[in-house]
Formats: C-alpha cells, sequence, structure tokens
C-alpha cells in the first residue's frame, strides 16, 4: 500500500489534490488539559508536604485521563434525571445502546453499550448501578445453546476505585483491558460487566448518595446478577440466557458470590438466573484483604461499613489524621495509589493500634471473605504463587480446602500457576479459561465431578518470562496524535 501511495504521489498534480491532508504530528500526552492542584484547604486537611501533594497530583491527573468524556463528574450518562421510583432488583433506569466508542480504546470491530439499572446493597437496600456490554463483532456459535444470540460472560472485575470515578464503563480501557474484556468479545462472548454500586452513580433517584461497599461479597454479587437480569431486558433476543460467571480479586469474589448466592436459594431471590448458569472461573480471589493492609483496605471498607453496623464509625479504626485523610480521599474521588500513597505514606500514624479489638474487623471479614458456604458448581478457580498481595495464594488454597472438605457442592479446580502474581494468573491461563468457558457453552461435561487441584507449568523456565505487564494501552485518539495507526488511511 505504501507503494501504491509512492506511485500515485508522482502521478501527476491533478490526482495529488486526491490525496489526504496529513494533521502535523503531535507528541502524545496523558496530560490533557488536566492540572489538580490541591487546595490550601486541602493540603491543610490532609496534612501534606509538598513532596507528597506534587505526587497525588501526578497519579490523580494520570487517573482522570483514564477516564473517557472526563469520567462521571462530566458525563451527564452517569446523572439519573426524571426516573420513576422504581420497586425491584433489575429493572432499567437508563440506557445507551450504542455508545460512541471514539473516546475509548476498546479493540477495532467491537461496541460497547451502557445501562444504569437497580440493584440492592448489602442489606437489601434499592439503589443504581451502573454496567457496560461489550460487544463481538461476530458471536461465537454454539448450536442449539446460543441460536445465533452473543454468549454471555458475566464479568466481576477487581479493585478499580471506590467513588463514582472508579467505574469501569468509564474508563477508556474499561481498565481490565486486553486482560479480560477484550479478549473475551474477541473470542466472540458478549461481555455484561457491572461497575458496582458507588462506582459509576453516585446518586440515586431521590438524590441521595450512592456508596461503594467495596469488597462486600454480597453487595458485589447482586450487582452482576441484577446487571444480568437488566441486561436480558434491554437485548433480548440478542444474549443468551445461558452464562458463564468470571471475575478477578475483588471481583473474584464476587463471582464466588455469585455461586453462593445461587446455591442459596432459602435467603436470596434469583430464580430466574439460577437455570442458566454453567459455571465459575475465579481468579486470585480476594481473601481476608482487611488484615493484608489495614490501613489502605480499612478506609476502602471503613468509609461505608456504618451502612452495615450502624454503630461503627471510622475513628474506632482510624486516629484523627488517618480519619482526615479518608475525608479528603473522598473529596478527590482517589483510586488505588493515590489512597495508598495519602496512607501508607504516615502508615504509623494513620490507624489506631487497637483497631482489629474491636468486632467490626472480624465480622467483616467473617461475612465477606468467599467460601466456607455452599457453591454453585462448576467452579474453576486460578490462583499464582507470587500474588503479591500477602499471603492471598495460601488463603485462597485454604478456603478451597475447607470448603470442599466441609461444603462440597460439586465439581471445584483448584489450579496453581507457579511464579505468576496477581493479575498475570489471568494472563498465564488464557488458554484453559477459554476452553473451559467454550465447554461449557458446548455442554461437555466437567473433567473431574470432585474437588481437584492441579498444576499449570509453564513451558519455558519460570525465570524465563516477563512477570508483570510493563505498559497500559493509551489513548491517542486526536488525529494528530494516532499517526502511525492510520497514516493517512492506508
Ligand atoms: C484541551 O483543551 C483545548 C482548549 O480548550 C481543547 O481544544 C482540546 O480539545 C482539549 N484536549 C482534550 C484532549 O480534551
Ligand atoms: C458524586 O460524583 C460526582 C461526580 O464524580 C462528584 O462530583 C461528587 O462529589 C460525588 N458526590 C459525593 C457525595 O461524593
Ligand atoms: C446488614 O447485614 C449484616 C450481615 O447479614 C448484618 O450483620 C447487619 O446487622 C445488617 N445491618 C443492617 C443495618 O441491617
Ligand atoms: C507523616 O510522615 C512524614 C514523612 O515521614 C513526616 O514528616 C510527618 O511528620 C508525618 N505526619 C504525621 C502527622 O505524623
Ligand atoms: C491486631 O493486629 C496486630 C498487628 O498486626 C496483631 O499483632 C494482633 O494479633 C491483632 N489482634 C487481633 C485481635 O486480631
Ligand atoms: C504459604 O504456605 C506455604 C506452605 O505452608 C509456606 O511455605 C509459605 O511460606 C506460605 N506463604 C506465605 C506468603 O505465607
Amino acid at each position: 500500500m505504501i507503494f501504491a501511495y509512492g506511485i500515485l504521489l508522482f502521478a501527476g498534480a491533478t490526482l495529488a489534490q486526491d490525496l489526504p491532508t496529513f494533521p502535523k504530528p503531535r507528541t502524545q500526552s496523558t496530560a490533557w488539559n488536566l492540572s489538580f492542584k490541591f487546595s490550601p484547604e486541602q493540603v491543610k486537611l490532609g496534612q501534606l508536604w509538598p513532596d507528597l501533594a506534587d505526587s497525588l497530583e501526578t497519579v490523580l491527573d494520570w487517573d482522570r485521563s483514564q477516564l473517557a468524556n472526563g469520567g462521571p463528574s462530566h458525563d451527564s450518562f452517569y446523572t439519573l434525571d426524571n426516573v420513576a421510583t422504581p420497586h425491584s432488583p433489575g429493572e432499567v433506569l437508563k440506557v445507551q445502546r450504542v455508545t460512541d466508542p471514539s473516546v475509548w480504546n476498546i479493540p477495532a470491530k467491537t461496541a460497547l453499550s451502557r445501562f444504569i439499572y437497580t440493584t440492592t446493597n448489602a442489606n437489601g437496600t434499592l439503589i443504581p448501578a451502573s454496567s457496560y456490554i461489550l460487544w463481538p463483532w461476530t458471536a461465537k456459535e454454539f448450536g442449539t445453546t446460543s441460536k445465533g444470540k452473543a454468549p454471555v460472560v458475566l464479568w466481576s472485575h477487581g479493585t478499580s476505585g471506590f467513588f463514582a470515578d472508579g467505574s469501569p464503563s468509564a474508563h477508556r480501557s474499561l481498565f481490565y483491558h486486553n486482560i479480560m474484556p477484550f479478549m473475551l468479545a474477541q473470542a466472540g462472548y458478549v461481555v455484561v460487566a457491572s461497575d458496582y454500586a458507588g462506582l459509576g452513580v453516585n446518586t440515586s433517584w431521590d438524590g441521595s448518595y450512592v456508596p461503594h461497599q467495596y469488597t462486600n461479597r454480597l453487595a458485589q454479587a447482586f450487582d452482576s446478577l441484577n446487571a444480568l437480569r437488566a441486561a436480558r431486558k434491554i437485548f433480548p433476543g440478542k444474549i443468551t440466557d445461558e452464562y458463564v460467571n468470571v471475575g478477578h480479586s475483588q471481583g473474584g469474589a464476587a463471582a464466588w458470590g455469585v455461586s453462593e448466592v445461587l446455591a442459596d436459594t432459602s435467603h436470596y431471590k434469583f430464580q430466574d438466573l439460577e437455570g442458566d448458569y454453567l459455571g465459575s472461573v475465579i481468579f486470585a480471589p480476594a481473601e481476608d484483604v482487611l488484615a493484608s493492609a489495614p490501613q489502605a483496605f480499612g478506609s476502602w471498607i471503613g468509609k461505608d461499613l456504618h451502612l452495615m453496623y450502624p454503630d461503627f464509625k471510622l475513628s474506632d479504626w482510624f486516629t484523627p489524621l488517618g480519619v482526615d485523610r479518608i475525608k479528603l480521599l473522598k473529596q478527590i474521588q482517589g483510586g488505588q495509589y493515590v489512597s495508598e500513597l495519602l496512607l501508607l505514606a504516615n502508615a504509623t500514624e494513620v490507624l489506631k493500634p487497637t483497631w482489629n479489638e474491636s468486632w467490626y474487623a472480624t465480622a467483616f471479614s467473617e461475612y465477606t471473605n468467599p467460601g466456607n458456604r455452599p457453591y454453585k458448581a462448576p467452579m474453576l478457580l486460578f490462583h499464582g504463587t507470587d500474588d503479591n498481595h500477602g499471603d492471598a495464594y495460601n488463603l485462597s488454597a485454604s478456603a478451597f480446602e475447607s470448603t470442599c472438605k466441609n461444603h462440597y457442592s460439586g465439581a471445584f479446580e483448584f489450579v496453581t500457576i507457579p511464579g505468576t502474581a496477581h493479575f498475570p494468573s489471568m494472563d498465564a491461563s488464557r488458554q484453559q479459561w477459554l476452553q473451559w468457558i467454550d465447554d461449557r457453552f458446548s455442554g461437555r461435561p466437567v473433567g473431574s465431578k470432585g474437588c481437584a487441584r492441579s498444576t499449570l507449568n509453564s513451558f519455558l523456565p519460570v525465570g524465563s518470562y516477563q512477570e508483570l505487564s510493563t505498559s497500559y494501552p493509551e489513548w491517542a485518539g486526536a488525529p494528530d496524535e494516532f499517526f502511525e495507526l492510520v497514516a493517512g488511511g492506508f
């Protein structure tokens, strides 16, 4: 094509008029007009020193550069206007059937939809949440199971933030980019993915604040299942009733929670979704996170814990400095790294040494840790032995063992991935989970009916491999910035 262009170039002045005009190339940047600066009041509130404030501003600007349309604070999609008061979970409140994808990083020939729907928080209060759907160009065919509809993967994401701006649907790369949603859509599945309540929409139809109940296994399981309900109402005939349930980290706990909710028919009312469940794939589920870095996890969980335990106060866990930093975190809608900088910078000064002596930490952990309950089989769990979250691999393995021992409910396989960290567990095992999902839609029997353990060894010695990704998909969507991608259209 380059050669053809050369010919065209020398073919004469009249033809040259038909050539595209090239914008002057501009250096790509993530700094799109962003220049967040803390106010003097915020510096005082957080007791920030100049270098800490500077680091926080850098990360905040970068995080905001990842938000399509400026994210929920600027994108009117996330605002509910004139919505009639809904009455049950799974109702559709707002739909964008085709989202203009030009400011997202989604792969060419995938399409995006967004919607807002009703769900319930951990204690049953009806609230709104947002969700995206990522569509394949062609739907993977599964004969009589799919009948031309797109096969559904219900995807539960890991920690993406704690406030409205933490919504994956507003993230240019849907937060998990190639690791999961892009890969699934390009393999022919339709991805239905809740943001989780509080991420995306933070104001309900009655004007009340919608918090994100972080790592709340049940709250997030409800959010995922209700998103599926709503998606079925919006796109009848387009998506299969059958679905495979997949999640990682916070979403690994949520996806495990989905299987527990579906198994516990005495408490939870999801009969409409039970029969079409084909199984769950869980990656590196969050177990006992509060104990691993209480300064950070305690702030994310504690900020809304009073919704479950009305007597709880942040000052039960945090010092006045800690409480103030969490106030600041909420003002700036800080994500994970911002919170960690803010709370771990003074790790010994923000948390009360006696924080874990109150009953709340134990009660919350027992309530929210996935496992040790009946589950809906089949389930497949992948965990890397080098999960960088403390003892995560061992906690997950022991939750698997005790679940199988005390609550065996059908096929459940635990796959150890040697020398593999928290996110790369999904990269290393891609062939295995894509095949497993294919097998469920194809109606093939699960290998073992029992609880089984296996190891996914690498082809070359473990030390030969790239350990972690060293890059992100980066939006360079202005014509003068994505020059090498289109090169004038050839
Ligand atoms: C940055 O601001 C300029 C001037 O307001 C505007 O034209 C441009 O579109 C902005 N860039 C982005 C990527 O938003
Ligand atoms: C809700 O989100 C908006 C937009 O992101 C933000 O400006 C606002 O401060 C948030 N409200 C609360 C109460 O946190
Ligand atoms: C919310 O649910 C938890 C777990 O079942 C329970 O311990 C708690 O008392 C409930 N809180 C409220 C406010 O109902
Ligand atoms: C927080 O840590 C910084 C850096 O070590 C220190 O200078 C500052 O005094 C600490 N702040 C408080 C309130 O302890
Ligand atoms: C609380 O945390 C401290 C420090 O991590 C630990 O030594 C102690 O055993 C914990 N106490 C309880 C009651 O869990
Ligand atoms: C996990 O358990 C193994 C075997 O009991 C032990 O050798 C290892 O140190 C544990 N890992 C962590 C991070 O505690």
